[in-house]
């Protein structure tokens, strides 16, 4: 027996409208942390903001979202399910393990691309001489989803100090997703400000979307995943029939 507030939500959500109704969203948002020993890590500048407008707007177009966050000191969106991880493994293992049932896998979290070889289990005593870090890749959290079958609908984020146009179009066929959310970083821009501008990148077309609040931007890019996504389902589906009745 649920209780009544539950039996509200659930009741509420089974009215929700919107382009995005009736679909499940996984998005990841936040840095991850990669531990060296005990009490030190390497991380990045990612507050979140950006992922958590995206699960937020994702939520407001009629989803079921899942949020898989690194450590940020913000509170999820009501109404999305929250799970909280650290490092880049973790977030591996908990997209994996929600993404073959899901409909839409939106990657806006800064992953470490490499993580420290070696993980020492004492805290390391500071010493005169230099310490040098062998490091080595991190998993691919995008990539591994983008290769698994079934598979969501992938988008992507970039964020790119130069050539804006040209890494995001190579990121996206070389992640092998269907979209790209490109944005401008460093000194300022893109990592923990409360303002971003997006070039969106899909096959056969791409959009700007000019300096704007990230929620605002968030609601862009979630109407315009939810158009292309509706045209490669119906395009797919219209695929299938035609073999299943030839
Ligand atoms: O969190 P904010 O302060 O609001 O900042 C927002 C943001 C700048 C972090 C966000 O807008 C953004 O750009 N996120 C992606 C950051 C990033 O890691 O970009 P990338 O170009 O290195 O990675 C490309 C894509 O692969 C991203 O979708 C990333 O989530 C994914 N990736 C990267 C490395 C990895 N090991 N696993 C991944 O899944």
């Amino acid at each position: 027996m649920l209780e009544p507030a539950d039996l509200m939500q659930a009741v509420s959500e089974s009215f929700r409208r919107g382009s995005l109704a009736g679909l499940n969203v996984v998005v990841t948002a936040g840095p991850t942390r990669e531990p060296l020993y005990p009490v030190r890590y390497l991380s990045n500048r990612s507050s979140g903001k950006m992922g958590y407008a995206v699960a937020a707007a994702a939520h407001e177009a009629g989803a079921t979202v899942c949020l898989v966050s690194g450590p940020v000191s913000l509170d999820p969106p009501p109404g999305v399910q929250l799970v909280l991880v650290e490092s880049a493994q973790d977030m591996l293992t908990e997209v994996m393990a929600r993404t073959s049932d899901c409909d839409i896998f939106i990657a806006a979290a800064a992953v470490a691309d490499y993580q420290p070889a070696e993980r020492a289990q004492h805290k390391v005593k500071r010493q005169a001489n230099d310490w040098a870090l062998s490091l080595k890749p991190a998993p691919d959290v995008l990539a591994s989803v983008a290769a698994s079958q079934p598979r969501p609908f992938c988008v992507g984020f970039a964020a790119e100090t130069e050539q804006l146009q040209q890494h995001a179009q190579r990121k996206r066929l070389h992640k092998g997703i269907e979209m790209i959310a490109a944005n401008q970083v460093g000194e300022g821009q893109g990592f923990d400000v409360d303002e971003n501008a997006l070039l969106l990148v899909w096959e056969g077309g791409q959009l700007q979307l000019e300096k704007d609040t990230k929620y605002r931007l968030a609601v862009r890019l979630i109407e315009q995943v939810a158009g292309i996504y509706k045209t490669s389902t119906q395009f797919n589906q219209t695929e299938h029939h035609a073999k299943h009745s030839a």
